[in-house]
């Protein structure tokens, strides 16, 4: 089965939700967690799960290349073949990205196009937007545009503030996210679209 890594900066419930989704027949298996900070409350998820864990401290590097070499090397020794960003918040270089391009996916908490970058559901409640929603695509050079493999929208209530928005979209984040990357396994690259 196809050979995942799991990249992540926090708490990690988008990486929980991709590993309980890979048992049975799943097309895909996580073989490595992997954090730019240390602390990050998705290690101990991970480990607990009996998946390996490392971080890679990218204060450590004097530069985002020398951070994405030593990145590079340690998903090669796992052999990994897929990456799955969730909530990996750091920006990638496009010689990064050229490496694992058609490899590597990313979930971000907005309908894409709309709101690249931070602030998303600030932005959306600003806007007066009645629906948000999240959104996984192919990685490419670009921040957070590249191939939509998928959308899940939730309808925005009235009195939302952006710290509801967020959490009603993580939950929609924990259906989309697996329902792609099994996808994505088996081949199909047609957007799957969830309400
Ligand atoms: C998620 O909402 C994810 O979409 C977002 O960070 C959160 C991580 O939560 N990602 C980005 O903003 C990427 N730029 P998690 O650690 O609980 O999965």
């Amino acid at each position: 089965s196809l050979r995942v890594a799991i990249l992540l900066s926090g708490g990690g419930s988008n990486m929980v939700a991709l590993v309980d989704s890979m048992t049975g027949a799943h097309p895909a298996r996580p073989v490595l967690v992997l954090s730019n900070r240390p602390d990050a409350g998705g290690l101990e998820k991970a480990s607990a799960r009996g998946i390996a864990t490392d971080a890679i401290d990218h204060r450590a590097f004097p530069g985002r290349e020398a951070f994405e070499d030593a990145l590079h090397a340690r998903l090669l020794a796992a052999d990994t073949e897929l990456v799955c960003l969730a909530g990996f918040m750091r920006i990638l270089t496009p010689g990064f990205v050229a490496r694992w391009e058609g490899r590597m996916l990313n979930i971000h908490p907005s309908l894409l196009p709309l709101y690249p970058g931070l602030h998303t559901h600030a932005r959306a409640l600003a806007a007066g937007d009645t629906e948000a929603g999240c959104t996984v695509h192919e990685v490419t050079a670009a921040l957070d545009s590249g191939p939509l493999l998928g959308q899940a929208r939730v309808p925005v209530a009235p009195d939302d503030t952006a710290e509801s928005l967020a959490a009603r979209v993580l939950t929609a984040e924990h259906r989309l996210y697996p329902a792609v990357l099994e996808r994505f396994a088996r081949g199909e690259r047609s957007p799957l679209h969830l309400r």
